[in-house]
């Protein structure tokens, strides 16, 4: 039997990449699925792909405590409690800090980590009765501070420190905390990036094409849970910046500097 069979898995943010990915992975493996988003429609479109027995999808806004609150007592009212919490939903920004509005920093923040902490306040209680795990979507970006990603990676930091806390506090009562760090994997999220004014939009600077697909992303995430890995970073790339992060911190500067900027010192990426 898949281990996943009957569990309840909450992922934020399932309307799209990753998180669909995960709600497409873990139904076939018997699980039920609640998710969200901010998106009514594609919340709706979601919700007519799945019967109500195995997917629950509403709107919600992470970044709103009390639309949190809602999302996972309806959660609860649904499938009667909460075995996975995975806070999967966020945002990215390209913009350099000294061109950017403060709400860029604010707004991402509030989405990334405090939609995090939100939805674990209310779910907690359930994951601890059913001794389960709660999960947050990092990125490398939380090991590595990315020029014209600072608000990215304030947040990515942010949540790992706020999880390795937890994970310390729960460490005795049979919860498992982890975080999981996707590299460069295809979805919409360079699209919906925000500029220096806070908006949404521009396209991305990556051949989405050639980077990890959001299934097989996916996948790795789901195995991680199910061996309940402390952390996983995916990609080459991504597991080779965290080690060369840890172990020559100012080469690491000066690598990420090259990757973001052309020979002329401007930003490109
Ligand atoms: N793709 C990558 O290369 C990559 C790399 C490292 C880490 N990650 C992380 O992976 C996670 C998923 O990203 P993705 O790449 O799958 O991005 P995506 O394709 O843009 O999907 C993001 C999902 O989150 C939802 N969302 C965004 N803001 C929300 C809010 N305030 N409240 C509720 N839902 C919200 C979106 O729906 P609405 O817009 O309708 O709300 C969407 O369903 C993120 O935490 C991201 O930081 C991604």
């Amino acid at each position: 039997m898949s281990f996943f069979q009957d569990k309840v898995v909450v992922i934020t943010g399932g309307s799209d990449g990753i998180g669909k990915a995960l709600i497409e992975t873990l139904i076939p493996l018997g699980a039920k699925v609640a998710t969200c988003g901010r998106n009514h429609d594609k919340i709706y479109k979601l919700q007519m792909e799945y019967s109500h027995v195995l997917l629950h999808a509403m709107a919600c806004d992470v970044s709103n405590e009390q639309e949190c609150r809602r999302f996972i007592e309806s959660t609860l009212e649904t499938f009667g409690g909460i075995d996975i919490l995975i806070n999967n939903a966020g945002i990215s920004m390209r913009a350099l800090f000294l061109d950017s509005d403060t709400e860029v920093t604010r707004r991402v923040m509030e989405i990334n980590f405090l939609g995090a902490v939100y939805c674990t306040k209310y779910a907690l209680p359930s994951i601890l009765e059913r001794k389960g795990v709660v999960v947050g979507v990092s990125s490398t970006a939380g090991y590595r501070g990315l020029p014209g990603r600072s608000a990215y990676s304030a947040s990515k930091f942010a949540l790992q420190g706020w999880l390795e806390s937890l994970r310390t506090e729960l460490l005795k009562t049979g919860v498992h905390v982890m975080w999981v760090c996707p590299g460069f994997t295809t979805s919409n999220i360079r699209h919906a990036a925000l500029d220096s004014r806070g908006h949404a939009g521009g396209d991305s600077v990556l051949d989405e094409a050639k980077l990890m697909s959001a299934q097989e992303c996916a996948r790795h995430i789901v195995r991680a849970i199910e061996k309940r890995k402390r952390t996983l970073v995916l990609t080459f790339l991504g597991k080779v910046t965290v080690l060369i992060n840890k172990l020559y911190p100012s080469l690491a500067d000066r690598l990420t500097y090259n990757h973001y900027y052309n020979k002329k010192g401007e930003f490109v990426k």
